[in-house]
């Protein structure tokens, strides 16, 4: 049942966030559940007047992951938010999918079914960055560096007569990066989105540790950027509150039961930890609002192994880089789950 509020007066003082989300979700990368609690708690804080969702962008190559997206955007009453698919050859559109995507794609509505329905993540980046302010974009990495990579590839165009650097440069005011482990992976890739690495032989490693590395090569000196290691979000329990406080037409709902009821690589359970949420609650609401704090005695940049995806803090000058530290989980937990249970609403 959608309950309907009127929001009359917005109690937020300051703008929404424009955030743009980057998925992995469900398929032919990282394949967990997290980033579907990612993009829910999402529609909550855009709910709430935190968060300006300027675009959901997949970045692996199965076509289904599109219209699991879609469906939940659809649920929040929100088909006006593009949506965009990694579209390079590098990554195998027939890699596996978690059942929950087909699941949403067949079972609950939205207007696109599959990424043959959208445009190259690449376009959906550049134009939902140009039509933005100077530094003022928030990014969401949740899953591989595909899109990015290529984002930061891109050469000027039709959209933007800005290349893909200088655009990035010009919009993005902080760039949240869910990989790895900080400050040292410890010569071995951590996690799985800095290596799509996470099944065995998983085709998507090789493309994911080049983009990887690309993308740490390539960031410019002035956009901030946090980087959420593995070893944060791990100790973060999510997602157990909807079996009870949301309705069974929640999509957010359906694919966190689907999933704990049969994680492909661990016993059933209650809950999950929150990789994706957390490193997107953190990048809206700061690090302090979710139980962290973001490193301060780590002058350096983050470096990435564009072979095996193994990650590393190169201690140097002061930056705009910095990863984050979990101080209180169950603070993080609460906020993310009194998120995933915020009422629907529907504007009116
Ligand atoms: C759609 O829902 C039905 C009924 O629960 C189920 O049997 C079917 O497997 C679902 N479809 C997909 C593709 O998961
Ligand atoms: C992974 O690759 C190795 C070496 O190529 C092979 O021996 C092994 O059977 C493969 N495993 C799977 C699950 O495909
Ligand atoms: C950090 O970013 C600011 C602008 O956002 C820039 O002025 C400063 O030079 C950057 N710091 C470094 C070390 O690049
Ligand atoms: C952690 O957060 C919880 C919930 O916000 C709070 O009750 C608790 O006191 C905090 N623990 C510490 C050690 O600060």
């Amino acid at each position: 049942m959608r309950v309907i509020v009127c929001w009359i007066a917005l109690a937020w003082a300051v703008p929404p966030v424009p955030l743009i989300i980057d998925t992995d979700m469900g398929g032919g990368g990282c394949m967990d559940v997290d980033d579907v609690g990612a993009l829910c708690m999402t529609h909550a804080l855009v709910n709430s007047g935190e968060v300006e969702l300027l675009a959901v962008v997949q970045d692996t190559s199965p076509a289904p992951v599109a219209g699991a997206i879609s469906a939940v955007n659809h649920y929040f009453g929100r088909d006006d938010i593009p949506i965009g698919a990694y579209k390079g050859r590098d990554l195998d559109p027939g890699a596996p999918l978690l059942p929950y995507v087909l699941y949403l794609v067949a079972n609950f509505t939205g207007p696109i079914t599959d990424s043959s329905q959208v445009p190259d993540s690449v376009e959906v980046y550049r134009r939902a960055l140009s039509s933005q302010a100077d530094h003022s974009v928030v990014i969401s990495s949740i899953g591989l560096l595909t899109n990015l990579a290529a984002l930061l590839q891109s050469e000027a165009d039709e959209v933007s007569p800005l290349s893909g650097q200088e655009l990035f440069k010009a919009k993005v005011r902080l760039l949240a990066v869910m990989g790895g482990s900080f400050p040292d992976s410890g010569g071995e890739p951590k996690g799985c989105n800095l290596c799509g690495c996470v099944f065995e032989n998983a085709s998507a490693a090789r493309p994911a540790c080049a983009a990887s590395g690309y993308v740490s090569a390539h960031l410019p000196s002035e956009v901030n950027v946090v980087f959420s290691g593995g070893d944060v979000g791990e100790f973060v329990r999510t997602g157990g509150r909807l079996a009870t406080c949301a309705s069974s037409d929640n999509p957010c709902r359906r694919a966190y039961l689907d999933y704990l009821a049969n994680p492909p690589n661990s016993p059933p359970s209650s809950t999950r930890p929150s990789w994706d949420p957390l490193t997107t609650l953190a990048a809206v609401r700061g690090a302090e609002a979710v139980g962290c704090s973001e490193c301060t005695e780590c002058d350096g940049v983050a470096w990435v192994d564009p072979l095996t995806g193994a990650d590393k803090w190169i201690r140097g000058p002061a930056s705009n880089q910095t990863y984050l530290e979990l101080q209180n989980a169950t603070m993080a937990a609460e906020a993310i789950d009194d998120l995933l249970c915020q009422p629907l609403v529907t504007l009116v």
